[in-house]
């Protein structure tokens, strides 16, 4: 198969270029042959097995039996599977934060997909920045994809409950900061948050792009929610190499690349199934930016439309009260498809060979109503995720109205301004600081341009005195990302950000703030020649990008606001 230049195939794909490509063909194959490869296995068409193992990523731990598992399912499909790695984003190993490097491993996942001979390739990662990456990746890199989640995390038992990274390590936290457990508890929980391999347990950022990317028809159908550590995990990656063989083989009509699954209507049936599953709001900046890597948009306004119209049916953390195991022992993903199959655009064509509806059609598994609720008894009546307009973000802001405090929800109150992040943390804290519970804390300067790369910060934390006094929520707001593991009125993505010259730079302490919950609004209540009269006096506290080479001035100099996605300019489709 591989001496057919004219129509390469297999290692014949993509020759290193000498001139003289019979020459190209045969050296290729000479330098395989050192790896011990026979003749027979290199006329094989080949999968590439793209994977992100890494010593700082916790969450792809198992990646080596991913992989095995997958090499078995190629294997056994009469393919040649070849292991290769990228860039791995373990969410919390990186400095400044693990979305700056999202787009660097898209670029890394797609170059090397298209540089290297394959005929198809299985793509494995999950720990939050990853899977996202890993999409965007493979969105133009030309070759069929099957994509395999590492999966979910285990929880661990404690003292009567259960623990799982991460919304129970911020409620920990938050007792630990409000003085209400000890240093010897907190040390306790900090060795039971994460104990096995795969990613956080809750219906976080890494659980939401799974569910996602099943539901854009990227992954197998089921594969999901399988907790990284259950046999069937590994039957899934099996599974995906045979079918990845199978798209390999494909030709005509039944040849599927990632464009002909990820199209304007099965992004929009992902982003039914994020407001349904109360998924996090770092998902609609990620799902914006695999998205724009094919031209589609993904408008926060539509976003307001499906919101009011799709109910949140899954009952788990941060939103409720359960754990991505207990979505997998109640029937998965499919569960929430089978029941907002009326809001779902059914003729989406799946990495699978059959179109979502057929899927549905022929699906007879079990599905607790206790997890999965029925859309005519669903778990909150609308979606999880607004966006939010007005003078204080003209191009929107998102809050996860499924994990807010709705007595927050029509608030009009005083600000107090922090004007970075290092202003947060010398202040929150300080005794004197001038600040109520009826306060709404402002964060600027921590958007896609600040120097910290808009970390998950949103989550400002409640100032310590107020803590003690039994605060559990206040409205917060920024230009930050928040973990979709964290709770509480909290108002993100505040588009443009202050860096950029957004609104939010101009706001000060004292000045007045109204959010509407029911109108879409954030509004800074400042007149606009007080506006125009600080914009022209310029803020000497912002703090300034020093990325002056590298990728980091790459970054710099082509990332996007949150409505394009955070991604680069010159990455997006046409
Ligand atoms: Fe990897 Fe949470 S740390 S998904």
């Amino acid at each position: 198969m591989t001496d057919d230049i004219t129509h390469p195939r297999g290692l014949a794909n993509g020759l290193t270029n000498y001139g003289d490509n019979e020459f190209s063909l045969y050296l290729r194959r000479s330098m395989a042959s050192s790896m011990g490869y026979s003749r027979e296995a290199l006329s094989k068409p080949v999968v590439g097995i793209c994977s992100s193992g890494s010593g700082y990523n916790n969450c792809h731990r198992l990646m080596p039996e991913l992989v095995e598992a997958t090499k078995r399912g190629v294997m056994m499909a009469g393919g040649l599977p070849i292991e290769f790695p990228t860039i791995s984003l373990g969410e919390t190993f990186l400095n400044p934060t693990s979305l700056m490097y999202r787009n660097l491993m898209s670029m890394d996942v797609e170059e090397m997909i298209r540089a290297q001979p394959m005929d198809a390739v299985v793509v494995i990662g999950g720990c939050d920045k990853t899977l996202p990456a890993q999409l965007m990746g493979v969105a133009n890199a030309g070759v069929p994809v099957v994509y395999c989640a590492v999966g979910p995390m285990l929880t661990s038992p404690y003292n009567g409950e259960r623990l799982g990274a991460c919304t129970d390590c911020r409620r920990f936290w938050g007792k630990y900061r409000a003085g209400e457990i000890d240093d010897k508890t907190i040390k306790e929980v900090e060795g039971l948050l994460a104990t096995t391999a795969g990613t956080c347990a809750v219906m976080g950022t890494a659980s939401t792009m799974a569910c996602l990317g099943e539901a854009l028809g990227m992954m197998l159908p089921g594969t999901a929610a399988i907790p990284a550590v259950h046999a069937d995990r590994l039957r899934a990656a099996e599974a995906s190499g045979r079918r990845a063989l199978a798209l390999a083989l494909a030709t005509g009509k039944d040849q599927l690349l990632p464009r002909d699954i990820i199209t304007p209507d099965s992004v929009e049936n992902a982003v039914r199934v994020l407001l349904a599953i109360g998924g996090s709001t770092n998902a609609i900046v990620h799902l914006t930016a695999i998205a724009g890597r094919l031209g589609i948009p993904v408008p926060l306004d539509r976003l307001n439309v499906l919101s009011d119209t799709t109910p949140v049916l899954v009952d788990l953390k941060p939103t409720g009260e359960h754990y991505m195991e207990d979505l997998f022992a109640g029937g998965g993903l499919v569960g929430v498809l089978k029941e907002l199959r009326p809001l779902l655009h059914l003729d989406c064509m799946t990495v699978a060979g059959e179109t979502l509806g057929e899927r549905l059609d022929r699906h007879e598994g079990f599905i607790d109503p206790a997890i999965v609720r029925p859309l005519d008894s669903p778990y909150q009546a609308k979606g999880g995720l607004v966006a939010l307009f007005g003078s204080l973000a003209p191009r929107g802001a998102i809050l996860k109205r499924s994990a807010a405090d709705p007595t927050l929800f029509e608030t009009e109150a005083r600000a107090v301004v922090f004007s970075s992040l290092e202003d947060l943390a010398a202040r929150i804290d300080d005794p004197d600081l001038d600040v109520r519970a009826d306060d709404i804390l402002v964060l600027q300067n921590a958007g896609p341009k600040s120097p910290a790369a808009m970390p998950e910060a949103g989550y400002l934390p409640i100032p310590k005195k107020l803590a003690r006094a039994g605060v559990k929520d206040m409205i917060r707001i920024s230009d930050a990302r928040m973990s979709g593991t964290a709770f509480g009125t909290i108002v993100l993505h505040v588009t443009p950000e202050a860096a950029e010259g957004g609104p939010l730079g101009l706001a000060r302490t004292g000045d007045r703030i109204k959010l509407s919950v029911e109108n879409r609004s954030i509004d800074l209540l400042v007149d606009a020649a007080e506006l125009e009269r600080r914009r022209a006096e310029g803020d000497a506290t912002a703090v300034q990008p020093t990325f002056k080479r590298g990728y980091r001035k790459l970054y710099m100099d082509h990332v996007m606001q949150a409505d394009g996605g955070v991604d680069f300019d010159f990455l997006r489709g046409e």
